[in-house]
This record gives C-alpha cells, structure tokens and sequence, in this order.
C-alpha cells in the first residue's frame, strides 16, 4: 500500500534543470550594473522568488534602486529567461524522472507541482508535461517564497489532500524548510538531501518509487 496519497513536485532541480537559464540571464543583468555575480551566489536563488533572488544579487551594488527600477530589473531578466527557455523541448524531461511519474501515478498517487516560478506552466508545457499533473501550485498563486510553506500547503489544498497525506521533493533547502514548516514529509535531492532536514535523502529521482512503495 502507497505510504501517502500526494506527491508535490518542485520544479526547477527536480523535474527539469533550469539552473543555467537563471544563471545566463542574472548574469546579463548583473553584468550590465556592473554587480559581481558567480555560481555561488546563483546557487542562493534556488527555491526563492524572482524579486528575492534580486534582492540577493543587489547585495553587491553600490547603488541605489527605487521600487520601479527593481522591477524594470526582474522583467529584463525574465524577457531573457523566457528566451532561453524555448531551447526547452520534451527531450530536456530525462526518461527516470518520466518513468518514475508514471509508475508513482500507475500506483493510484496524484501529483502536484509547487514550485516559486510564475513560469511553471510555461516550462511544463515545453517539457511536454502540459496537462500531466493533476494540480499545479506555483508563483502564481502564492504570495510568500519558500521556505514559507505557503506554496505547498496550497498544493495538497487542491490535491483535497492533508499535508501528512503528502510527500514534498525539493532539491531546495529552503523547499526543505518550507515543507517541515507546513507539516508535510519531504524527499531532497542533491544540497536538499545533504541538509540533514529532509525525511529521505535521495540519490537520484527514482529512489521515490521505493519511497512511496510504489
Ligand atoms: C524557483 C527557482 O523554482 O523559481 C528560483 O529555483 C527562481 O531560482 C524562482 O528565482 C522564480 O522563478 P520565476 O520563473 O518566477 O522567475
Ligand atoms: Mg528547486
């Protein structure tokens, strides 16, 4: 018997990799400021909002920034990100994370995305995962980034699921958090598995079969 009746997904590290798209495009931006921008700090913006993960790259400006001019800033960046996105296609979905989602459904589990990104159904839709999930929780919906729990505790609401029902997978520390805060039990992959807050650590995607004994 299935241990929960949900699994909500976040998207960007788990189901897809969008780490460099992110990258590529702060880094135009960062670079235009003349603001330092590495790997590292791109690391930070996994799992925090668009105008947070701002926030963040704006430490290292000498500047100032009024409230339009951050915005002006974060829509630059997505106009460049949503470029990069279109080199997207159903070949980016690996075939384990295809084949794990299938035999997680075929067990009789639904699945959920909650994921920051206002892109999600955009990504979704290139990966040829358009109409897959059965509820989608994203930046659309929410108004507090992770590790609030908000994004996903509205995951399992449209799931008709209660949060100890569910499963969250992250490769986020901050998804982590936010999934311990809500009440769910989580899964984490790469830095979200070595945190040591995660209830599983996983070495790779289809280790949630045996998770979820599906
Ligand atoms: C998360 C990413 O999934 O979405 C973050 O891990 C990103 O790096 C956030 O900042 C918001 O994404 P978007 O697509 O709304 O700019
Ligand atoms: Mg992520």
């Amino acid at each position: 018997m299935n241990k929960y009746t949900g699994v909500i997904f976040d998207l960007d590290g788990v189901i897809c990799f969008t780490d460099k798209y992110h990258y590529q495009a702060w880094k135009s931006v960062a670079d235009r400021l003349h603001i330092p921008f590495d790997e590292t700090v791109n690391n930070r913006l996994r799992g925090v909002s668009r105008m947070d993960s701002l926030e963040i790259i704006l430490e290292r400006y000498d500047g100032r920034l009024s409230g339009q001019e951050k915005e002006a800033l974060a829509e630059e960046k997505n106009e460049l990100y949503k470029k990069l996105l279109c080199n997207m296609s159903p070949a980016d979905l690996s075939s384990e994370v295809k084949d794990t989602l299938d035999a997680l459904r075929a067990s009789g589990l639904k699945l959920a995305i909650g994921s920051s990104s206002k892109n999600t159904k955009f990504i979704l839709k290139r990966l040829g995962l358009g109409e897959y999930f059965d509820a989608i929780s994203d930046g659309t919906n929410i108004t507090r980034s992770k590790p609030d729990p908000q994004v996903f505790l509205m995951a399992a609401d449209f799931l008709g699921m209660a949060p100890e029902n569910c499963l969250v997978v992250e490769d986020a520390e901050a998804g982590i958090a936010a999934a311990c805060a809500g009440g769910f039990d989580s899964a984490g992959l790469g830095e979200a598995a070595a945190c040591g807050r995660a209830t599983y650590a996983m070495r790779t995607f289809a280790d949630l079969k045996a998770i979820c004994h599906a």
